[in-house]
């Protein structure tokens, strides 16, 4: 499995856990983030508002009752994973966590340190593939019950709009009423100061993998189709439970499954 691990070439979970302050990167990783940093100052503050958006919502939704949670696009083990976040509310919630990246994979028994009343499983799967994700999570999770979706920060790898909107409808339509969608994504909006993701999205393209696209507000909202958003709607993932906080360029929202 090692040998999937490259490291002539910057991958985004390890320069995402770079921006947040964690060890499980190589020089490379810390070169292009570095790099990305002089396009846009403000991306480690987005990498965590992101993180600290996951720990609000996942605080919210497992006190309102969410026990299972499917995570794709986990990223590295890092401070607060979903299923201690959730778990800290809930001890017996499930948690299915899912990415493609190969060090993270390494990293995954750090993911497996479910509180005995609930549980935690990590799937090597590609968000390309959301049929095989949803037969992984089958086996671990009662889709017949609410689950709560989280694909934060990894739409934006899914460089057609319509693939991802697909993506979404399939892993929407296999959970039930109660279910909620959470979703972050990079954009070049200025009403979010995301100019500046241009230039460092340019960069990363030609530098990094895997290949990332931003969204305007439109495109972000189109994801929710058919589902009611929680207030506040559509903003600023720093500001979704938290309004005074300073905008990042990065939309955050969550919708429930009417
Ligand atoms: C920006 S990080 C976000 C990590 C975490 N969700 C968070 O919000 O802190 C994106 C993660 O998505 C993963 N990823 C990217 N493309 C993917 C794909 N096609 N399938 C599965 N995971 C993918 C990356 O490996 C990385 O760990």
């Amino acid at each position: 499995m090692t040998d999937r691990i490259r490291t002539d070439i910057a991958h985004n979970a390890r320069v995402w856990n770079y921006w947040l302050g964690g060890k499980d990167n190589y020089p490379v990783d810390r070169a292009v983030g570095d790099q990305v940093t002089s396009f846009h100052p403000g991306i480690g503050e987005v990498a965590r508002a992101d993180r600290a958006f996951l720990g609000r919502v996942v605080t919210r939704l497992a006190g309102e009752g969410t026990r299972q949670f499917l995570d794709i696009g986990t990223g590295l083990p890092t401070a607060d994973n979903t299923h201690e976040v959730a778990q800290r509310v809930a001890p017996d919630a499930r948690i299915v966590y899912v990415d493609n990246d190969p060090i993270v994979l390494t990293h995954a028994r750090a993911l497996l340190t479910s509180a005995p009343e609930g549980v935690t499983e990590y799937v090597d799967a590609d968000a390309h593939d959301p049929e095989k994700i949803l037969a992984a999570a089958g086996e671990v999770l009662d889709l017949g019950r609410p689950v709560a979706v989280l694909m934060l920060g990894i739409l934006n790898f899914v460089l057609d709009t319509d693939e991802a909107r697909g993506i979404v409808r399939t892993l929407m339509a296999a959970v039930p009423s109660g279910s909620h969608l959470v979703l972050t994504h990079p954009t070049l909006e200025p009403e979010l100061g995301g100019e500046g993701n241009e230039a460092a999205m340019a960069f990363w393209n030609e530098n990094a993998t895997p290949p990332i696209t931003a969204r305007t507000r439109e495109e972000f909202t189109s994801f929710f189709e058919g589902l009611d958003l929680l207030a506040p709607g559509v903003v600023s993932c720093s500001r979704w439970g938290a309004p005074e906080a300073a905008a990042v360029a990065q939309f955050g929202a969550v919708g429930r499954k009417p």
